[in-house]
């Protein structure tokens, strides 16, 4: 494992970037994303303190005025990932960055527990808490923007406008959104194509989809209310919400070591109080044994099983009793010895695709996620074979994006897909090893 270790450590730093800054893969994703770039950090900051806060600090420079966090920062010019700057256009935000350009969306609220691991992780403690200090008002801003700009009911969940929002991309959670849209045929050159087989990629018609809802986005120059109103994609996803949880935590708890802000903590308990409330009346499904979509443009739930359903693990959401369900319903659908967990989509269901992105794969951040999750409620044997099934995966096939579930593998020899030498996969094999 010294090995695996000296490898995980050259991906990251061959990644790294001058700019201060670490793409996740070479060609595929040329630029800056924000939750990678939270993983990212906790990956350098066994070895590499400097590099981990500039990762973090790159990030946070790109806020916009609004507290807003976007999801990729395009800090170079390249034509390898479409689509870039000149189709998201972010400038439209009268209040974006005017200095990054970058998209008009964003991605899990990872970096109050990114933070809080980064102090875990430090060697030194002093300079890592004045590196908090530093930035930890930006991240409780970013808070402030989801919970009064996309809470929409007041209910203390924040609803996402676009599929690559959710971080699972192409998930078959969107399927049934996608029938009720009809979006034009648009021309454009595919680039991910080019790098990764068209069979691990999201279709054209899927892109489409992605690209007409930026368009609407755009249409009301990414004003949050009007999107609100307008945007055929609306939903409060369960990882997402869970994220910002779980970073709530950290923020309340980071805050009282640094001296402790009376009025913020206040407030973040009472915004947690109600989050984890609507977490639990809203986004958990009875029947199936887990948290589910909700699509507030229809008005109801989503009813499928995916590997975000399992991620409150990650946070306070579940009492012990929802946590066993959890447990159970992933044991059940996911977990036969025949397969690796966690694949990303219930592998019992029609719409499974082992292959494809996030129709199916294991992917190794919400493996960590669900990891951390599954010890802080006690489950320490199901949590070791997460972490096991990890690392067996990345020392068979490689740093991959994703990975085949199924241990025999019918369809390749090497179960690894999408990016080659992938950032976040180095990163938490790096936790995991240390
Ligand atoms: C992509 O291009 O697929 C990215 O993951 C979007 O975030």
């Amino acid at each position: 494992s010294e090995e695996l270790l000296a490898k995980a450590k050259k991906v990251l730093n061959d990644n790294y970037q001058d700019g201060g800054f670490t793409i996740p893969s070479k060609g595929l994703y040329p630029f800056q994303w924000k939750w990678d770039s939270g993983f990212i950090a906790l990956g350098f900051a066994h070895y590499d303190v400097a590099k981990a806060k500039k990762e973090v600090e790159t990030i946070l420079n790109a806020q916009w005025g609004n507290g807003f966090i976007p999801h990729i920062v395009f800090h170079t010019e390249t034509d390898t990932y479409f689509p870039g700057k000149d189709f998201h256009e972010s400038s439209l935000h009268p209040k974006s960055s005017k200095e990054y350009p970058s998209t008009g969306m964003t991605q899990p609220p990872v970096f109050g527990f990114i933070l809080e691991h980064l102090y875990r992780i430090a060697e030194d403690k002093n300079d890592m808490l004045a590196f908090i200090e530093k930035h930890i008002d930006k991240v409780f801003n970013n808070h402030m923007y989801f919970y009064e700009n996309r809470d929409i009911h007041k209910e203390g969940l924040v609803y996402i406008y676009h599929n690559w929002e959710s971080g699972t991309d192409n998930s078959p959670i969107w399927d049934d959104i996608w029938k009720t849209m009809n979006p034009p045929e648009y021309t454009f050159e595919r680039r991910d194509t080019t790098h990764v087989d068209a069979a691990q990629r999201p279709t054209k018609r899927e892109y489409d989809h992605y690209l007409y809802i930026i368009d609407i986005a755009k249409k009301y120059n990414y004003d949050d209310k009007a999107i609100a109103e307008h945007s055929p994609f609306l939903v409060q996803d369960p990882l997402f919400n869970t994220m910002l949880i779980q970073s709530n935590a950290s923020l309340i708890r980071l805050y009282e070591l640094l001296g402790g802000n009376e009025d913020i903590t206040a407030l973040l308990r009472e915004k947690q109080a109600l989050s984890i409330s609507g977490m639990n009346t809203k986004l958990f499904n009875e029947d199936l044994g887990a948290y589910v979509h909700y699509d507030l443009r229809q008005g109801k739930q989503l009813p499928y099983i995916c590997s975000s359903s399992f991620t409150p693990l990650y946070s306070e959401v579940p009492d012990a009793i929802k946590a066993e369900r959890l447990v159970s319903t992933m044991l059940e659908r996911f977990g036969g010895e025949d397969k690796y967990l966690c694949a990303s989509f219930d592998p019992t269901h029609e719409r499974f695709n082992p292959r494809k992105y996030w129709r199916g794969p294991v992917w190794i951040n919400v493996n960590w996620m669900l990891y951390q999750g599954l010890k802080n409620h006690g489950y320490n044997e199901l949590a070791s074979r997460i972490k096991n099934d990890s690392i067996e995966l990345v020392k068979q096939n490689g740093f991959f994006e994703y990975f085949d579930a199924r241990k025999e593998n019918p369809d390749a020899e090497n179960s690894g897909y999408g990016g080659d030498n992938f950032s976040w996969t180095a990163a938490l094999l790096i936790d995991f090893l240390l």
